[in-house]
């Protein structure tokens, strides 16, 4: 759970850089554009009129940015499932979880499955994990009193934000190793990590890592491939590739959950009904994604055969504001707790 002085600094964060987001999802390439194209308008338009009506107020734009990410995942698991793995998705997760202090997992499609088709050169979701995970670890840490000195406890809490801002690189690091850092967020880590709590200048973070061991203060692994813990002189060397998606926008050939799902965030339920193939371009000419390699346009084409024939929906239980109050309740009750 988040503390209050975090969700402070959170909401400072959020008025800096909240905004009215779009996806970068180009609807070409979706399974079914203009049903990804009146989707993704009609939530744009549903934030602008929920932001207008906060006049300002910064709980109440956090609310309606939930809503806003939410109704994006929702686009694409209705028209754009097939880019369900794509780097463009991963990243408007990523900005969910950041801009949404009520994000919690489970979200559709999300981590990818490791080599899932048409997936992202890196599993930017499995990073965004092992951040999240650090953030929790570093919350505990703060909030382990088992030494009493205050000055032990001051070189403990400086501790614990080495190893949070540690955790995170080297998730990155171990993970995505040909990936350039600043596209998994390193740069943004450096400022959103010191963001929690103390403020933590990583290029001095090497003597207070040789001292603590992170394992040590309620540290796990920071990646399914490592337990190493980098300092800031001992990192790998930067990659160098830029992030792409590593197949044919047609290489997802149906729903990765199905044509008819629900999934659940706060207090809102919704269920989606994918829609069926329906891009005609994409399926005449089977032509790849930005740095495409691999399977042919046909498998589209099969793809469309599986789903149901019905349309593209998404369905809410509730009204479309009740989605946007659900987050501010949650929100309220994190501040004022
Ligand atoms: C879309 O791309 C812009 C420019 O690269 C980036 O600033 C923004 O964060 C991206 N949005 C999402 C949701 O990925
Ligand atoms: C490696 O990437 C990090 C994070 O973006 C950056 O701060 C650092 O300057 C880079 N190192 C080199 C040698 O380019
Ligand atoms: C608290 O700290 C002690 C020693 O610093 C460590 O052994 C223990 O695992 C920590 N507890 C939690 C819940 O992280």
């Amino acid at each position: 759970m988040l503390s209050k002085t975090t969700l402070v600094s959170l909401t400072a964060l959020g008025a800096a850089s909240l905004a009215l987001a779009q996806t970068n999802i180009t609807a070409s390439v979706c399974a079914d554009p203009s049903a990804f194209t009146t989707c993704s308008t009609k939530v744009l338009t549903e934030s602008t009129g929920c932001m207008d009506i906060c006049a300002g107020n910064k709980i109440c734009v956090l609310g309606c940015g939930c809503a806003m990410y939410q109704g994006y995942m929702n686009c694409v698991a209705e028209s754009c499932w097939n880019q369900a793995y794509s780097c463009e998705y991963d990243e408007l997760v990523a900005e969910y979880f950041i801009e949404c202090p009520v994000a919690t997992q489970p979200v559709p499609f999300w981590p990818a499955p490791d080599n899932a088709p048409s997936g992202c050169s890196c599993n930017l979701g499995k990073i965004v994990q092992s951040v999240i995970k650090a953030q929790k670890e570093y919350n505990s840490c703060i909030t382990n009193s088992s030494t009493t000195s205050p000055i032990e406890l001051a070189n403990k809490d400086t501790a614990c934000g080495c190893c949070e801002v540690s955790a995170g690189l080297s998730a990155m690091y171990e993970t995505c190793p040909d990936t350039i850092p600043s596209d998994m967020g390193a740069d943004l880590w450096f400022k959103t990590a010191t963001l929690y709590g103390t403020v933590i200048d990583w290029g001095t973070c090497g003597s207070v890592l040789d001292s603590y061991k992170c394992q040590n203060l309620g540290f796990a692994p920071p990646s399914s491939k490592s337990n190493t813990f980098y300092k800031p002189n001992n990192l790998p060397p930067n990659g160098t590739q830029t992030l792409y998606n590593t197949g044919a926008v047609t290489a997802l050939t149906a729903p990765p959950s199905g044509s008819v799902f629900s999934w659940s965030q706060s207090t809102v339920t919704y269920t989606v009904t994918a829609s069926p193939w329906k891009n005609n371009d994409v399926k005449a000419t089977g032509t790849g994604a930005s740095g495409a390699s691999g399977s042919s346009g046909t498998a589209g084409a099969a793809g469309a055969t599986k789903t149901s024939s019905t349309g593209a929906a998404v369905s809410l239980k509730q009204s479309n504001a009740a989605v946007w109050l659900s987050a501010l309740s949650v929100l309220i009750k994190m501040t004022f707790a």
